[in-house]
């Protein structure tokens, strides 16, 4: 399938109008006031970068960043329209953004996200070869007036120079049986998160943590805060004994798992 879509700067006030609209299609449910204004906007357009990716000249999602070093840029913001996810848009306003960037003589992206939105985690580690830095915990405060919900977020690293950047080669299956942590879920839908007590590597190094099938699963559980503090520790022991080096979803008996790769520090 080939993608008609187009990724460009924008060039006209109603096309900001139109990523205000996007805002709300790519979170829904996001209250008024936490929109990003069309003044942000443009005046990221300005000063940096901000692309827009249009499909029949309607724009499906946009992206925008900030001069964050010298060398770097910061992706404050990437959505696409609800209806028109998964097919490759957002992979190609990042390869966008990374090809303008390196023009521009910026080396990485940096973006900070949640490690539970799957489908961020396919994009930023699986797709555009993301390295996870950093682990920051309460990155927005704890936000207890928000269902509970934790901000932890991985920080992320992505290099410019995207065909530099090797495949990995990574042997899923193995990884299923080796772990930090799976997920079991019951058939009546219900979920419990088993962790090994410690990572168990296979002879190559590498080992899975598992994560729920998405982020409103989690939601749907009414367990944000158990979940946040049992992932919290997960990753936080991850990262003291190997490196997150990419992401895999793997569909079995109908039902998507998602995991992240660990490989051991030597
Ligand atoms: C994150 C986002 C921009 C990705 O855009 P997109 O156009 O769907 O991205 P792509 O299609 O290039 O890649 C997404 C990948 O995730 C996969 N995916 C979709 N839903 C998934 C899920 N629940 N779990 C795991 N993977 C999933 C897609 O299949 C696709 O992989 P593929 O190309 O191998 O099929 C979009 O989902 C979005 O707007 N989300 C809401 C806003 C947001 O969270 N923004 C980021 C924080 S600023």
């Amino acid at each position: 399938m080939t993608l008609d879509v187009i990724v460009s700067k924008p060039t006209k006030k109603s096309e900001f109008e139109e990523c205000f609209k996007v805002t709300q299609k790519a979170w829904t449910g996001l209250p008024c006031e936490q929109r990003i204004p069309e003044h942000i906007m443009q005046a990221s357009d300005r000063t940096s970068l901000f692309r827009i990716a249009k499909e029949n000249s309607r724009v499906v999602g946009y992206a925008m960043c900030f001069n964050a070093k010298e060398n770097q840029i910061y992706l404050h913001a990437i959505g696409v329209d609800g209806k028109a996810h998964s097919k490759g848009i957002g992979k190609k306003l990042m390869d966008e953004l990374c090809k303008d960037a390196r023009e521009k003589g910026v080396e990485s992206i940096l973006l900070t996200y949640e490690p539970f939105k799957t489908n961020n985690a396919n994009l930023y580690i699986r797709k555009m070869k993301g390295q996870v830095i950093g682990f920051e915990l309460d990155a927005y405060q704890s936000t207890n007036d928000n269902g509970d919900a934790s901000t932890d977020r991985f920080l992320v690293k992505i290099s410019t120079a995207q065909e530099d950047t090797p495949v990995r080669e990574i042997p899923t299956n193995a990884l299923i049986q080796t772990k930090v942590c799976k997920v079991k879920y019951s058939p009546a839908g219900n979920m419990e998160i088993i962790r090994s007590g410690g990572a168990t590597f296979d002879h190559k190094g590498f080992c899975a943590i598992e994560v729920p099938s998405s982020i409103k699963h989690i939601e749907n559980h009414g367990q944000e805060k158990e979940f946040g503090l049992i992932y919290r520790d997960v990753f936080t022991l991850a990262r003291q004994v190997g490196e997150i080096v990419d992401f895999r979803t793997v569909s079995e008996f109908n039902q998507r798992r998602n995991f992240y790769i660990l490989q051991q520090r030597k």
